[in-house]
């Protein structure tokens, strides 16, 4: 199974014929090396409805005839936008066929920003998923703070991989994400919502030095490098 990291939260996991991509935010990001139409996916899943999460999920999804996952409140206004939708809420699981993604809490918020209008459409509530594929388990927290059923996710789940923000200011920073990959028993955890602007500037090696001292392995990835993920094992890293 391949993980391709396109910057900011925006994660693409890819196995055989299928891939799915998460929180697609490429044409706002100048540091992302791929662009939309670069994206050959089936599913593209929606942890929450701010900008920096949905920007390109329309295009992408139309491009593709791939199908938004994500909860009730967002799907209808990604409908409204002419995508096809599974929706979902929170602790339901939804069936990609190839994989199960569970949509689970997370503590942040969720609105669509209508500069023009001064006013906000309400996103539903913020989520992470909880993602399983030939028998490896992914978590993207999309954004959030440390909160303590992280620990349930991982007494209940086997996670070989947390993505897992660390920016700080509008999500945990790293030593809560520390704090956060050690209740998951997270193997490997995958940075995430950092650097794309100075608010978020963070110290990814410094972050894995923290990981290391639980052993947990840290994949500070940059935007566009992709790596082998096996059960419970990286077997292979490279630049992009
Ligand atoms: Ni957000
Ligand atoms: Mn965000």
């Amino acid at each position: 199974m391949e993980i391709i990291y396109h910057g900011h939260s925006c994660v693409q996991i890819r196995d055989g014929d299928h891939s799915i991509v998460i929180d697609p935010f490429l044409s706002g990001n100048p540091l992302s090396v791929a662009k939309p139409e670069d994206l050959k996916v089936q599913y593209v899943l929606l942890t929450h409805a701010h900008q920096d999460h949905i920007l390109d999920a329309v295009p992408i999804a139309k491009a593709n005839k791939a199908k938004i996952v994500a909860t009730f409140e967002l799907a209808n206004y990604m409908r409204w936008q002419g995508a096809e939708t599974i929706e979902v809420n929170m602790g339901g699981t939804a069936d990609l066929g190839f994989a199960k993604a569970k949509f689970v809490q997370a503590f942040h918020s969720s609105g669509i920003v209508l500069k023009d209008e001064k006013r906000m459409i309400y996103g539903g509530m913020p989520g992470g998923f909880i993602i399983q594929w030939n028998g490896i388990t992914i978590y993207h927290a999309g954004d959030t703070a440390l909160f303590s059923d992280m620990k349930m996710f991982g007494e209940r789940h086997t996670i070989d991989l947390a993505c897992l923000p660390i920016g700080d200011k509008f999500t945990m920073g790293p030593d809560d994400a520390v704090t956060a990959a050690v209740w998951l028993k997270a193997k490997q955890v995958l940075p995430i919502h950092y650097n794309t602007f100075p608010a978020i500037k963070q110290d990814a090696a410094a972050f894995g030095r923290l990981l290391s001292e639980h052993g947990i392995q840290c994949i500070a990835a940059v935007p566009g490098e992709r790596f082998t993920l096996e059960k419970r094992s990286v077997i292979f890293a490279s630049a992009p």
